[in-house]
């Protein structure tokens, strides 16, 4: 969608995969969907460094409506969980110099039973912009796959028409292939700033090998329509949960930077491990992540468990690009594996060579031609990602 946002893929932290549909505030106070919620991880974004580092939405998901709409028929938040009301929290969140973003669905209730956006596009959109709401996430329950066509460039019609900026995020292909309807993408990305194409993650690296199966088995189709303004959400990272080793949370992150994806992590900033943290902020890997070329990245090896995925990215001289390459080892033998290749393999073919290094370890292997040997050791369930710059891009021009 060309609205002048999302140019790189968005980052952020969003509500729902750690913190789910829990309204017991009365109970579990300091856990429920409640603005004081949002209002500490607005706080701790800001505070931890995940702002500096470029995480910028707080991102709300299902659970935060009243179960009506009020009198005029407008949105309201749960008055009890969100006493002071969404546009206070906009409000909030916009004074950490953060970004504001809300769920709704297509269809006539949210996934969670609360009211959605069917028979009301036009005054949902309005409301958003009167209470200056920069990101809209549109679910797609209780609503018809075949309606979307229609239905979710509509609402991102009365969006627009707010004249107020909002990144649209749109669940519209998933629903789709669900029902068998192949997606078109063509309209999709002219619609939507991001969408979602597979399955929930869940808290488990069996959930997150899913989604890596997914997007390498369906690279053809889909990494086509990544691009500035539009991109593939394999949805949320879970880096710093329960269900994730130090590996594989270094997995899931590399290869989150592979795919361009949204960097939305849904974790609770409040309890996460210095080492966990340490991986979401790593900056190197963001910088991959938001590459201005914002080409999504393939695998281009798969056999007996280990996968190298690449992505071209900035410095490019002539035709050719720099990459990031991971190394992705999925066995189970509790020992590292060796994984060996030369750099043309790969696709490394710049003959002035590559500088190249370790972007979790800052390992520097100094400058590699197209005909040297790389080998890296990889853990299971874990991975080595390594960035190969251009070395000509740096080289000095001699003066006579
Ligand atoms: C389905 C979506 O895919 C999830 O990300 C989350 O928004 C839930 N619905 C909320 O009910």
């Amino acid at each position: 969608l060309e609205n002048g946002l999302a140019r790189t893929p968005p980052m952020g932290w969003l509500a729902w995969e750690r913190f789910r549909c829990n309204t017991d505030c009365v109970n579990d106070p300091d856990n429920c969907i409640s603005e004081r919620l949002f209002m500490q991880m607005a706080d701790l974004l800001v505070s931890e460094g995940y702002a500096a580092a470029g995480y910028e939405y707080i991102n709300v998901d299902d659970c935060w409506l009243a179960k009506t709409r009020d009198a005029s028929g407008r949105l309201q938040a749960d008055p009890e969980r969100f006493p002071s009301g969404m546009k206070a929290l906009g409000n909030y969140i916009h004074s950490k110099g953060l970004k504001f973003g809300i769920y709704e669905d297509y269809g006539n209730y949210t996934c969670a039973g609360y009211p959605g956006i069917l028979g009301y596009l036009e005054l949902d959109a309005n409301t958003f912009a009167e209470w200056n709401v920069d990101y809209v996430k549109l679910d797609g329950c209780y609503s018809h796959p075949v309606d979307m066509d229609r239905g979710y460039p509509e609402f991102g019609y009365y969006l627009n028409r707010t004249g107020r900026p909002m990144l649209y995020s749109c669940s519209w292909p998933v629903y789709q292939i669900y029902s068998g309807i192949e997606p078109n993408y063509t309209s999709i990305k002219s619609s939507c700033n991001i969408w979602r194409n597979f399955d929930d993650i869940q808290d488990s690296w069996q959930s997150v090998q899913t989604i890596i199966d997914y997007y390498g088995e369906n690279q053809d189709a889909i990494v086509p329509h990544a691009g500035p303004g539009h991109w593939n959400d394999p949805d949320m990272l879970i880096v710093g949960n329960f269900g994730l080793s130090y590996e594989q949370s270094k997995s899931q992150f590399a290869l989150w930077a592979i795919w361009a994806s949204p960097l939305l992590m849904s974790v609770d900033l409040r309890t996460i491990k210095p080492d966990y943290k340490a991986i979401i902020q790593n900056r190197k890997i963001i910088a991959v992540n938001q590459d201005i070329l914002g080409i999504q990245g393939r695998r281009i090896y798969k056999d007996r468990g280990i996968e190298i995925w690449a992505r071209p990215i900035t410095p490019v001289v002539r035709s050719d690009f720099s990459y990031a390459i991971v190394f992705l080892n999925r066995r189970t033998d509790g020992t590292p594996s060796e994984v060996s290749v030369i750099n043309r393999e790969l696709g490394l073919t710049h003959e002035a060579g590559y500088i190249v290094e370790d972007l979790y370890t800052n390992k520097d292997y100094g400058i590699l031609t197209p005909d040297d040997k790389i080998t890296v050791d990889v853990n299971p369930s874990g991975c080595v990602m390594l960035r190969f710059t251009v070395a000509s891009a740096f080289q000095k021009t001699r003066l006579p």
